[in-house]
């Protein structure tokens, strides 16, 4: 593990996996940047990880990733505070939702879980040096991806949508670590663990689930270990604990290829 202070910005910082995660990593000295889509969540989130941090600085950011304005605003918040970010760990997610769709029209579990993230960090990869690290959250669940779903046009059950948006994210990790070879950071897609007890499972299967330190320790693991320093497009499965292979789409350059041009288009279709 490196013992270096970090700079590490989390996603979705409020609950479950990421609150943990971002405590572990403030009580270890690093600098976190936390982000909520409730303002008061994150001053309550804020005020927790005051009391633990080890030297480190906590900072928040607001902002609802189901709208691609709201992104374009946070990545501008954060470079305007820092010129250099060690890593990003892309950890918001939904799947559960009163409303499927965004007022967009986009699907929301595609918007938050799959395109914000791109959207994220293809504005902050300027600050993310070629040592640092895009983290990004896969999950078990993948299913092939529907093209006119995630353009909002087809509506999909819950655990369909959830799944998707799961393989897209794993699919664009791909092919951005590729296209990047070398001239950026690492972009490694990371299942944390199934079933982990977070409000996310109890809400979707209506369990308590597992420990949330399992994918809080992964994920702090992905973000300071040497192990993971080259690990760029590589997918690791914490239900496994190792580098597994991920769906097979996510390995088919094409395929991969065409839900990035598909979120591309989305972005820019959004005016982003
Ligand atoms: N738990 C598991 O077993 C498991 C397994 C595989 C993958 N994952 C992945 O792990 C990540 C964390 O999930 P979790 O289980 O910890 O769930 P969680 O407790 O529900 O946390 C999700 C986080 O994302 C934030 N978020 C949701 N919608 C948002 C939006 N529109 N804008 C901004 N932030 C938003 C939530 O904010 P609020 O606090 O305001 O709700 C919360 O901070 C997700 O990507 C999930 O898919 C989890």
């Amino acid at each position: 593990m490196s013992t270096q202070q970090k700079t590490i910005l989390i996603t979705g910082a409020t609950d479950g996996i990421g609150l943990e995660t971002a405590k572990m990593l403030g009580a270890m000295g690093h600098d976190v940047l936390l982000h909520g889509r409730s303002q008061s969540k994150m001053e309550k989130v804020e005020r927790t990880l005051s009391e633990i941090m080890a030297g480190g600085r906590v900072e928040s950011y607001v902002a609802d990733l189901s709208r691609m304005a709201d992104v374009a605003v946070l990545a501008r918040a954060v470079a305007e505070k820092h010129a250099k970010l060690d890593v990003l760990i892309n950890n918001a997610g939904v799947y559960k939702t009163p409303d499927p769709f965004t007022p967009d029209g986009l699907v929301v579990r595609f918007a938050v879980n799959t395109i914000a993230p791109y959207l994220l960090t293809k504005r902050l990869l300027p600050l993310i040096e070629s040592s640092g690290r895009v983290i990004n959250l896969s999950s078990a669940a993948q299913a092939p991806v529907d093209p006119e779903a995630l353009a909002g046009r087809v509506k999909l059950a819950d655990g369909m949508a959830y799944a998707q948006s799961k393989l897209a994210i794993t699919m664009w990790s791909r092919r951005m670590a590729e296209s990047l070879k070398g001239g950026g950071p690492a972009i490694i897609a990371v299942n944390p663990g199934s079933m982990l007890g977070s409000k996310m499972v109890k809400q979707a299967y209506g369990v308590a689930g597992g420990d949330l330190r399992i994918g809080a320790e992964i994920l702090a693991r992905a973000t300071l270990s040497d192990e993971f320093a080259d690990a760029s497009g590589k997918y690791f499965d914490n239900d496994a604990g190792r580098f597994a292979s991920p769906h097979p789409d996510a390995l088919n350059a094409r395929k991969c290829e065409e839900v990035v041009r598909e979120i591309q288009a989305i972005i820019a279709e959004k005016g982003q």
